[in-house]
């Protein structure tokens, strides 16, 4: 809960309280809609393929080698997708896998993280987080998130024990989390530090991108993700130990090209194929335009709203180096944040509440249907007894989630799809937090 006559002020402001326009009426109470057809877009990445695509596609069928080893590094697709990607993201090694979920599977073995280490990560981020740290025999500690979306930095060092090996930050659709502090911390306490950039590909922090701070970043280039064939992953790091163990855990056999300092390392398969290597080199080669146009719609509707943003908008970090993936307003209840959905969507342009998920109890505040009945061996220690999944460790995340809701940008949208999210924000906003 927000205190009210904060809302006030800032609604007072945002409708021009003085002068003598009177609101237009709601299309909820039977007022004109801002538009006809529901304001949505489709998934970015597929929306630039053409003749790029298509190319590396033929190449790969014409040279009838679609094994990434069958062709030399030279020439393999995804060898120069690693490459390339690793030159973007300012690290100094990249490795392909077949998704975001395997490439987290893969800097667990990597960090080595086993039986009685712990991982700090936010409360809401995406199920695989949680799920390859208890794949890797480890105890996932969930800490609270901030006004950002992503971990609240002064919620993580209380939760630091003799235990602790890594410290997880999630960038959540398109917001850096708060790396310095973060970073800081991993030093001080000497732990490693783990960035999931797979709802942010192409962001950065302070001009750095995202999964460049941390240790190991890794990203998910599957359909909803900026750049993408369908499915995909990829990670990245400055260090040649990790990245060795990194390659070996990501291919059964270790065929990558690293002199082999490391011995056996028992790895599975999350080996990337030349089809996907050569899609992703296309998008990844049209990665900045991709997140240069939603960046201009999204500040296109910040500033047709920079009256309201005072009021409560979503915390960035870094509001350059965001993405603008959803224009995301706090209220003071959950009972405002729905009155605002409704409305909007009356309006025509919908909005949606965060996306991610949390291992909790079901949790009507948020529509939290997943119950999940912990029967892992890491759980069974007294200290995996200790941990609570529930409302007890994360209330305020739960406050935080209930309370925000966000009209969804794209980089197809057209001047005047923004100017119509604009408009019923405008219309909506002032209208709701008055009550
Ligand atoms: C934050 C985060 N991490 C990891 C993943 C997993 O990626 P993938 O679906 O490619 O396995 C996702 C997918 O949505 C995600 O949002």
């Amino acid at each position: 809960m927000v205190d009210r006559r904060e809302f006030l002020a800032a609604a007072a402001l945002a409708a021009g309280v003085g002068s003598a326009q009177a609101a237009p009426q709601l299309a909820v109470n039977g007022g004109t809609a801002v538009r006809a057809k529901p304001l949505g877009g489709p998934n970015w990445g597929p929306e630039y393929y053409d003749g790029k695509e298509q190319r590396q596609l033929e190449e790969v069928l014409e040279g009838r080698n679609p094994f990434r080893f069958s062709n030399p590094p030279d020439k393999s697709k995804v060898a120069r997708f690693e490459n390339e990607f690793a030159a973007r993201m300012q690290t100094r090694y990249g490795l392909a896998v077949t998704s975001g979920t395997a490439a987290l599977h893969v800097a667990m073995a990597a960090l080595e993280v086993g039986p009685g280490d712990e991982v700090i990560l936010p409360a809401w981020t995406w199920y695989s987080c949680y799920n390859t740290v208890i794949q890797a025999g480890g105890l996932p500690v969930f800490a609270e998130i901030d006004e950002s979306f992503n971990i609240d930095p002064t919620a993580i060092e209380p939760l630091i024990t003799p235990q602790t090996k890594v410290i997880m930050a999630v960038h959540l659709q398109g917001n850096p989390a708060d790396m310095d502090p973060i970073l800081a911390l991993a030093r001080k306490h000497r732990l490693k530090v783990l960035e999931d950039a797979s709802q942010s590909v192409g962001a950065s922090y302070k001009g750095k991108p995202l999964g460049s701070m941390g240790d190991i970043g890794i990203y998910s280039l599957q359909q909803s993700k900026t750049i993408t064939a369908g499915e995909g992953g990829a990670l990245v790091t400055g260090d040649p130990y990790l990245f060795e163990r990194a390659c070996r855990f990501h291919d059964v056999v270790a065929r990558k090209d690293f002199p082999n300092k490391l011995g056996y390392i028992p790895g599975l398969n999350y080996r990337m194929n030349e089809f996907t290597g050569g899609v992703l080199l296309a998008q990844l080669r049209k990665l900045d335009t991709i997140i240069g146009d939603v960046r201009r719609n999204a500040r296109r509707v910040y500033s047709g709203i920079r009256d309201l943003e005072d009021v409560r908008q979503r915390r960035l970090p870094d509001p350059q180096g965001e993405l603008g993936t959803g224009i995301f307003l706090g209220f003071r209840t959950k009972e405002d944040r729905q009155r605002y959905a409704d409305a909007m969507k009356a309006e025509g342009v919908p909005v949606s509440g965060p996306a991610g998920s949390v291992i909790l109890p079901v949790v009507p505040e948020i529509e939290q249907k997943v119950t999940v009945t912990p029967r892992w061996p890491s759980f069974n220690s007294d200290r995996g007894k200790s941990i609570r999944y529930g409302r007890e460790c994360c209330a305020r995340t739960i406050d935080i989630l209930s309370r925000y809701a966000g009209v969804m940008m794209n980089p197809k949208y057209t001047e005047s799809d923004t100017e119509d999210a604009i408009a019923a924000v405008r219309k909506v906003y002032p209208a709701i937090v008055r009550g």
